[in-house]
């Protein structure tokens, strides 16, 4: 198992290329199983997620291929299996949007139930709804989602709003399957997120007749086929703002280079509100922070609100800043894990339910700290750069699933990052 020594507190300078979206290109390796035939995945980021999923296509009868510039090419032509294993479901949730695709191409699919994680429960009773009105018959068995549907998909107007707002992958299954569906479908309440918008895209290139996209309400015309692409999958907006809180948390300046600042209006909003300023650079931004920070108040909501997946990150940002901020998480009310460990580097935090009152503090101080999930993991790395003495990360193995080797992207940059084994 690998660990993290980090040496702090670092300045950095310099220019980091942001990678391809992990989020993006998950539902997009699972659309090629729309159409058979061998497709092309550009700037796929090279992460454990993606190698994860390319063993599950491989498991169903795909042939995956991926270079070292992030070409990933799935060759979907035959697929012979229709079981999403339990082993690999439950390392990764996001298999689960295998099952729409499989739906819609073979008419049946078996996708273990992908159980909870260290951020929360991730039901997906949203999915099963939406499938449902499609016309597959959905039930469950010894764990499995088993799912099927006699002759094709069923186009219809479908709901897909939850408690917590709509559901990304939830989106993602039902656009995936309505594309071959008879007639056409209508998402109300659809996830709004860029990967979704990007998904889309990526569909319609394929044949797919998809209209409303980046708004909550999408529209699909159902087609008798699909065919394979090659696709360019947009910039990771969530590794592009751990990017911008690393300059703003160790008082630098970083250039980001192929970053989309209009995925990520909410998050420059704020860091241009606590004193960090954001300008439009190249193929991306310069981020700079000169002054001290200040204090605000965070709320995460569903898209082109402020993503949940920078909460942890922010909330290390917000530790050194004047005075107290508060963080009210809303898509994953239990997604609190960094909460002890930033405590352990002598943050001031305090945890009332789905809420977190941050009491900024003048230093952090380096301590032992245990990675938990993929954004508290990062969350512990930046906050590590700005400590004082060295911290020690442990299970880095949470960090290499959504962030390519980040200590050879840091240290160039100034930080004082090793990889250790244990
Ligand atoms: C996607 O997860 C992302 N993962 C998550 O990023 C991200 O945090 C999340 O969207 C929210 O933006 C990928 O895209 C691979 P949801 P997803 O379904 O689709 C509830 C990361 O760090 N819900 O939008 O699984 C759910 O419990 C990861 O990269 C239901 O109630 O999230 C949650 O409270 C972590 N029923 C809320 O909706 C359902 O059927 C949003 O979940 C589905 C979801």
């Amino acid at each position: 198992m690998d660990i993290f020594h980090i040496e702090g507190p670092v300045k950095l300078k310099g220019s980091v290329t942001i990678n391809g979206s992990k989020n993006a290109s998950l539902p997009i390796m699972a659309a090629s199983i729309l159409a058979g035939g061998c497709s092309t995945l550009k700037s796929t980021p090279n992460l454990s997620d993606i190698s994860v999923f390319s063993k599950l296509l491989i498991c169903l009868g795909c042939k995956v291929r991926k270079d070292s510039r992030g070409n990933i090419s799935i060759d979907s032509s035959v697929i012979d299996n229709t079981i999403g294993e339990y082993d690999i479901v439950r390392k990764m949730r996001a298999s689960i949007c295998i099952l729409g695709p499989l739906l819609a191409r073979c008419g049946k699919a078996q996708v273990s139930m992908p159980g909870g994680c260290a951020i929360g429960d991730r039901p997906v009773d949203i999915h099963l709804r939406g499938l449902r009105e499609l016309g597959a018959k959905i039930y469950l068995k010894n764990g499995y989602i088993v799912a099927e549907v006699r002759r094709r998909l069923t186009g219809k107007n479908i709901f897909l709003g939850g408690p917590f707002g709509s559901t990304v992958l939830g989106t993602a299954n039902i656009l995936m399957a309505a594309t071959l569906a008879k007639g056409k479908t209508i998402i109300e309440s659809a996830a709004c997120e860029p990967e979704i918008s990007d998904l889309a895209n990526c569909l319609n290139n394929m044949g797919a007749k998809i209209s409303g996209i980046g708004s909550p309400r999408l529209t699909v015309k159902g087609v008798k086929n699909l065919n394979p692409i090659k696709y360019n999958i947009i910039p990771d907006r969530i590794e592009a703002g751990t990017f911008m809180v690393a300059a703003a948390i160790t008082k630098s300046q970083l250039h980001l280079e192929n970053c989309r600042v209009d995925h990520m209006m909410a998050v420059v909003d704020k860091l241009r509100s606590i004193g960090v300023t954001v300008e439009a650079a190249g193929t991306g931004c310069i981020v700079r922070r000169k002054g001290p920070i200040k204090s605000t108040d965070i709320i995460t909501q569903p898209y082109p609100g402020f993503p949940t997946d920078l909460q942890a990150q922010f909330m290390a940002l917000l530790a050194l800043a004047k005075g107290n901020s508060i963080i009210v998480e809303k898509i994953f009310p239990d997604r609190f894990m960094h909460v002890a460990e930033l405590g352990r580097m002598a943050a001031d935090l305090r945890k009332e339910g789905r809420a977190v009152i941050v009491a900024g503090v003048k230093k952090l101080i380096a301590a032992p700290v245990m990675a938990s999930d993929l954004r508290a993991s990062a969350a512990l790395v930046l906050a590590a750069l700005a400590a004082e003495g060295k911290t020690i990360v442990n299970r880095v193995y949470h960090i290499d699933r959504g962030y390519e080797k980040i200590e050879k992207r840091l240290n160039p940059l100034g930080a004082k990052i090793q990889r250790k084994k244990v």
